[in-house]
């Protein structure tokens, strides 16, 4: 187990240095993974655009704000993509490590931090985060848990490592209510990215429940299952009225979204 001092001392390393771990992941995850490499410029190219746009960092961090503790927290963004909200955290005040499978998402991180302290970031499962018991005041998880194979799982991990009080704040959306592969909503779908992104997930229903999810409701349950308390979701009209103004992302369409914010009980 690594705590966040430790983690930072190998998040410099490349796959190759530290052994291939993309090799360590199963085939099922690999295919995700490598996914999201492949598609990391495109995802950061309209992270970046969307970041130019007017009072779009005040309504993230009114987002965040809301649920997390005051800075400076302990944060550990899960999934953390291009770290879009590991970045904002830190520029909030809070220590923030960022995870991810995907190395070209870690890649285009890196590129903007240039191997800074905070944000710092390193290879992880969010699924089996090797961190400590109670490591984290707070863990983050944006457009993450819909894509976590055996969400479960990684719930209960997540509850190990964060202080008793601490809170888990995810923002995730009902992503593919009418089937993950089945989905017909994207204008681009039959394009490139579509293509891969069904060789991606294909068959991958099964371990992804929440992609499916039908209502917000089912990502509460699932935390509330795993041992959270003071469970809650609550719709972020903001960010759709935010959506309409400037654009959703590739593949995307303006949907409403939602934060989920649960706490560690104490005792
Ligand atoms: C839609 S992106 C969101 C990225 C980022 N959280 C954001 O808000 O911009 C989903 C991310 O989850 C990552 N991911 C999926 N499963 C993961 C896992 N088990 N461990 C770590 N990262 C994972 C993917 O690699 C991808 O970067």
């Amino acid at each position: 187990m690594k705590n966040a001092s430790e983690l930072a001392k190998d998040v410099k390393l490349t796959p190759a240095e530290k052994g291939d771990p993309v090799a360590a992941q199963s085939d099922e995850q690999r295919r995700i993974s490598e996914y999201w490499s492949r598609w990391a410029g495109e995802y950061e190219a309209y992270q970046a655009q969307r970041r130019e746009a007017e009072g779009e960092s005040s309504v993230w961090e009114g987002i965040w704000s809301a649920g997390l503790p005051q800075p400076p927290s302990q944060v550990l963004d899960l999934g953390t993509g291009s770290g879009a909200v590991a970045f904002l955290l830190a520029g909030m005040g809070h220590r923030v490590t960022g995870i991810d499978l995907a190395e070209g998402m870690l890649a285009e991180a890196r590129r903007r931090s240039g191997y800074s302290a905070n944000p710092m970031f390193g290879f992880g499962d969010a699924a089996g985060p090797q961190f400590d018991d109670a490591a984290f005041d707070a863990l983050t998880a944006r457009y993450v848990l819909w894509t976590l194979r055996k969400p479960d799982q990684a719930l209960a991990e997540w509850l190990r490592i964060l202080k008793p009080g601490g809170v888990l704040v995810a923002v995730d959306s009902l992503w593919f209510p009418e089937g993950l592969i089945a989905h017909e909503h994207e204008e681009d779908h039959s394009g490139a990215r579509g293509q891969d992104f069904r060789r991606a997930y294909q068959g991958q229903e099964q371990d992804l429940p929440l992609a499916e999810a039908g209502s917000i409701g089912a990502f509460a349950d699932r935390i509330r299952a795993a041992g959270f308390a003071e469970v809650t979701a609550e719709e972020l009209p903001e960010l759709k009225e935010a959506d309409q103004e400037y654009g959703v992302a590739p593949g995307h369409r303006v949907q409403m979204q939602y934060r989920i914010r649960a706490v560690k009980p104490i005792s």
